[in-house]
């Protein structure tokens, strides 16, 4: 599949730039198993990085241009740049502001990037579906700038540059979730992050009879992100409410019980719920992690299905369209957890499944979401693959 891919990719490079391409580069997306939108708030996240993710085919130029072009997008053409001129981000730019981003930061962390070339991506996950295509793309250039230019970076080093473009150059104040599961990912493993210290474990992703769906509820989740920021700063009002009487750095230094105790410091109910779910998600993915390596899955299912009434009830990320996928899988024989993953608002949602019920499962939640919502969800069942890199 993959080879064909390069192949087809290989033809229109050269029909496109009149030349072979010398490199090849991928880099995954990602699911998160457990621990929604606690990234920003100092906790646990188990993210892993997928086999679906974004090809990069480059050749290096003689002069200062930079010639992008997306198999994804062949209606924008050829979308150039000049590396003599200030990188700037132009919305016109279209998805070529990630690679102006990725080249301004490795720059500012004192690499040399002085040459242009000619680059041709192509994705297989869907775009603004949660599985985050954005974060793919940049450790895409990330590893393409490390490769092509001779850069002594770390993989870490990439990582947050990477972020910083979400945060400084696109201006989504996201997490490092994201960014380290596409950068460290490994074959089969699952990712146990703690934000705060940036220490990891790789956790067998290991699910017995078992597979991980995804289940795509084809709402594209791009108003979502006015939201993300919202919730971020919901967040950060709260801590701030809890750090008048506690001695604490980020939501993810409270046990439920603590925070229990505590409630009263919060002004409003909407804090409350934000700040619960931050709090109760980061216990939830202790426990997950333990429980996955335990190989009970049956109980790592059931937090799966807490996690989303959570997201659902508190947090307020799912919407009509993940909630209907989510609870059809709820329902569906062989399913032991289901909930959202990524943002929400939109984009993917994931469900652990018997193998031998897969199929089943996968006509009949996607027989009921479209009835309920109109038009149809797609599935995918996830391998876990490894980060991004040369080929
Ligand atoms: C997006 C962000 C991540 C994280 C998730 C929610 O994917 O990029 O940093 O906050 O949402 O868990």
């Amino acid at each position: 599949m993959k080879e064909k891919m390069i192949n087809n990719l290989e033809a229109r490079f050269k029909e496109v730039f009149q030349s072979s391409s010398t490199t090849q580069y991928f880099s995954p997306g990602r699911v998160n198993l457990i621990g929604e939108h606690v990234d920003y708030n100092g906790g646990h996240v188990l993210p892993c990085a997928i086999t679906q993710g974004t090809m990069g085919l480059v050749r290096l130029r003689d002069d200062m241009t930079v010639n992008c072009i997306s198999d994804n997008f062949d209606e924008l053409g050829v979308i150039s740049f000049d590396l003599d001129q200030e990188l700037i981000f132009d919305k016109q730019d279209n998805w070529t502001n990630y690679v102006k981003g990725m080249i301004k930061f490795v720059r500012e962390a004192g690499h040399t990037v002085d040459q242009g070339f000619d680059l041709l991506i192509y994705g297989d996950i869907p775009n603004g579906a949660g599985l985050s295509s954005s974060a793919s793309l940049e450790l895409l250039i990330g590893v393409i700038l490390e490769s092509e230019f001779n850069l002594d970076l770390e993989r870490l080093d990439l990582v947050k540059i990477g972020q910083r473009v979400e945060n400084d150059f696109i201006g989504l104040n996201t997490g490092i979730m994201d960014q380290f599961a596409i950068g460290m990912g490994k074959k089969d493993h699952a990712i146990y992050l703690d934000v705060n210290t940036l220490d990891y474990t790789l956790v067998p992703a290991e699910f017995g009879d078992n597979v991980i769906l995804i289940m795509n509820t084809n709402k594209r989740r791009e108003l979502a992100d006015s939201k993300y920021n919202q919730r971020r700063s919901e967040c950060e009002a709260a801590l701030e409410e809890l750090q008048t009487e506690l001695n604490i750095q980020t939501l993810g230094d409270l046990s439920n019980e603590a925070f229990d105790a505590n409630t009263g410091l919060l002004s409003n109910e909407t804090y409350l719920k934000r700040s619960r779910h931050a709090v109760y998600e980061n216990t939830r993915t202790q426990e997950a992690v333990e429980l996955l390596k335990a190989n009970q899955l049956e109980e790592f299912g059931q937090l799966l299905n807490q996690s989303h009434i959570s997201l659902r009830d508190d947090y307020e990320v799912t919407g009509a369209e993940l909630d209907a996928l989510v609870e059809a899988a709820w329902d569906q024989k062989g399913v032991l957890g289901a909930r959202m993953t990524g943002a929400g608002m939109g984009g993917c949602a994931i469900a652990l499944v018997n193998k031998e019920a897969v199929e089943e499962a996968i006509n009949q939640i996607g027989q009921r979401y479209k009835d309920q919502i109109g038009y149809d969800a797609s599935f995918y069942v996830a391998e876990v693959g490894d980060g991004a890199k040369k080929l």
